[in-house]
């Protein structure tokens, strides 16, 4: 038997970095997702194969591995742990999501591996996957929002803490463009709390003034108005400026598309990673063309489907 679930990537329209000191942000899932299969086995370890490379270890609850790893370590003990006739686990991860760019990878895999390797014992209601996910994603990141995770879990477009999904009427043409450097969530969250603790005013205000932001692009979009959201992108894109989460290249791959683009940001931790673009339709195609050879670049569909989950025989 196979406990089979997925889950999609995601993108942080607005909101991130402030989200992670109580302020609200906008996310979306997107179409690219992660699939996890779990299965038993008679093995007494924990077998976890991913694109990473594969990890066998004895089942044990207090057993070190290394980072990417320990989510799924932590979740197999969690469940095994309350199963006393389970013998071993083996998990096995497939993601078309980039890791470490700030798509959600990490938080997709906690998500469906959550789902997956619960299932083989019973059927999760989603509130309950997404508790487990965060938990197994606090093994890495122990200070995150739980924001990607939520949408991870619930599919859509989000304004967190909220789990009710956004009707975004408006055609949203969103591209994705990866700075090929990869980024580390916790080091660049860390280094925003040092610019907090250097000057509390100010970060209080950016916070207040991003709040602000999101009140506007909720108007913005039950208006049908894609300038204003573009234009609300990039005073987000200010702000993660100034906490410093931006860089140069970032910057230069921003103000190459400045002729075109309605709307342009970082998505995620930023420090690298990817930035977001809206742009018109007629203009979608010119995007490539304008950013540096090496950056990979893809239009974003928001997925409605949040985690899925079935049993294989
Ligand atoms: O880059 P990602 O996908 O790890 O996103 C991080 C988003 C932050 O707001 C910086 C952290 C968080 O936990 O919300």
């Amino acid at each position: 038997m196979k406990s089979i679930a997925s889950a999609p990537g995601k993108i942080i329209l607005f909101g991130e970095h402030f989200v992670v000191h109580g302020t609200p942000a906008i996310l979306a899932a997107i179409d690219k997702r992660v699939t996890v299969a779990s299965s038993f086995t008679d093995n007494n370890t924990i077998k976890v194969n991913s694109e990473l490379g594969t990890l066998e270890v004895p089942i044990s609850s207090s057993y070190e591995v290394k980072n990417e790893f320990r989510p799924f370590v932590y979740l197999a003990n969690k469940m095994v742990g309350s199963n006393q006739n389970v013998n071993g686990l083996e998990i096995t991860i497939n993601s078309d999501i980039p890791i470490g760019v700030g798509l959600g990878s990490s938080s997709a895999c906690c998500v469906a591996a959550a789902a997956s390797i619960s299932g083989l014992f019973k059927e999760l209601l989603s509130e309950e996957i997404l508790k487990i996910s965060i938990e197994s994603e606090k093994t890495i990141f122990p200070d995150t929002s739980g924001a990607d995770c939520t949408v991870c879990t619930y599919g859509g477009m989000i304004e967190y803490p909220s789990i009710e999904k956004i009707d975004n009427t408006f055609d949203l043409n969103l591209l994705i463009a990866n700075s090929m450097i990869p980024h580390n969530t916790k080091n660049s969250v860390e280094k925003v709390n040092k610019f907090k603790e250097n000057d509390e005013e100010r970060f209080s205000q950016l916070c207040d003034l991003e709040s602000k932001l999101i009140d506007e692009v909720i108007t913005a979009m039950k208006n049908n108005d894609t300038t204003t959201f573009g234009l609300k992108m990039s005073e987000n894109q200010k702000y993660l400026e100034e906490i410093q989460v931006s860089n140069e290249t970032i910057n230069g791959m921003i103000s190459s598309l400045k002729e075109i683009s309605i709307g342009t940001k970082i998505t995620g931790a930023g420090d690298g990673g990817c930035i977001i673009a809206l742009v018109k339709g007629e203009n979608v195609s010119k995007v490539s063309a304008l950013l540096p050879k090496d950056k990979e670049c893809f239009s974003a569909k928001i997925d409605t489907k949040g985690v899925e989950w079935k049993i294989e025989k």
